[in-house]
């Protein structure tokens, strides 16, 4: 907070507080516009949705962050072009900037589209790419996941702590079902028939950033998809590293910004998890 840049224009809220301030607001509206949406429309794939409440979201999510923190950059879902050359190319722009806040101002647009109630608001804020601030809000059941880098996870005042399964056979994992439908959605179903026979079970609940969050307070043991992108991924990763457990991408190498094809989970399964991801992988 030395450089001059940083002093934050109203107030002295700490990047935490606006994160959790912004993700709760955003959250708290997102819920009274459920049911209620006007327009929708397709981005990359048929699957792949929004509506003018992810617009308005981030909306207000950026207009907080900039009151506080004008100088600091953004990188929102909604401010991107859709596809995953688009993707890379908005995080490459910007990767390297101080202060970034990753937002994703609904991850779970499908299920907020049904009705099903499922779905949340992450944010990130990255120094220099690291990511030392995420916060996942779920405005249904008003849980609030936060996570500062080095002071651990808390949920509802309580810390959060990965799961203790030591195998697969004992283990409840999440995936998803990407909208990119060449490349991820294919290479993800052939991790999903590789692992369905070696774990308790599986579940698909429609948000990536949220599936983190149960990573990161022991509800699953693990998720994995591939075709994310850095605002799905980034608050959950830290959610879950300072709740014991690991990220990764689906090889083995450490979590990073730039992570598309992620998986997480408590540690004690993760070398057997990425074992079975990688040979499904290579098995073409
Ligand atoms: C999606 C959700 C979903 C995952 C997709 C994501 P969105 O994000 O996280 O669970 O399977 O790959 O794109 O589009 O609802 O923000
Ligand atoms: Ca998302
Ligand atoms: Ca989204």
């Amino acid at each position: 907070m030395s450089d001059q840049n940083e002093v934050p224009a109203v107030g002295g809220k700490s990047f935490t507080a606006v994160a959790i301030n912004s993700a709760s607001k955003a959250g708290e509206w997102i819920k009274t516009k459920l049911g209620n949406h006007t327009s929708l429309s397709l981005k990359y794939s048929a699957q792949d949705l929004v509506t003018e409440v992810d617009k308005g979201a981030e909306t207000m999510i950026r207009n907080l962050v900039q009151t506080h923190f004008p100088h600091h950059s953004f990188l929102g879902e909604e401010g991107v072009e859709p596809g995953p050359e688009a993707s890379d190319r908005a995080l490459q722009s910007v990767r390297d900037a101080e202060y970034l806040w990753v937002v994703d101002p609904v991850d779970g647009t499908t299920n907020f589209v049904h009705g099903f109630p499922f779905f949340s608001v992450s944010i990130a804020l990255a120094h220099k790419g690291e990511v030392i601030v995420g916060v996942v809000y779920d405005p249904i059941r008003d849980e609030l996941f936060v996570a500062e880098k080095g002071k651990g996870a808390y949920v509802r005042g309580r810390r959060t702590q990965v799961s203790e399964e030591q195998t697969l056979r004992d283990s409840l994992l999440a995936t998803g079902f990407p909208a990119d439908p060449n490349y991820a959605l294919p290479i993800n179903m052939r991790g999903l028939q590789a692992l369905v026979p070696q774990v308790r079970n599986i579940r698909s609940g429609g948000s990536a950033a949220l599936h983190m969050a149960y990573v990161a307070a022991g509800r699953l043991s693990g998720f994995w998809e591939y075709g994310l992108n850095s605002w799905d991924l980034a608050a959950g990763a830290l959610l879950v590293t300072e709740s014991g457990g690991q990220v990764t991408d689906t090889k083995g190498n450490p979590y990073h910004l730039g992570v598309r094809h992620a998986a997480a989970s408590n540690g004690h399964i993760h070398e057997a998890f990425v074992k079975v991801l990688e040979k499904a992988e290579s098995d073409v």
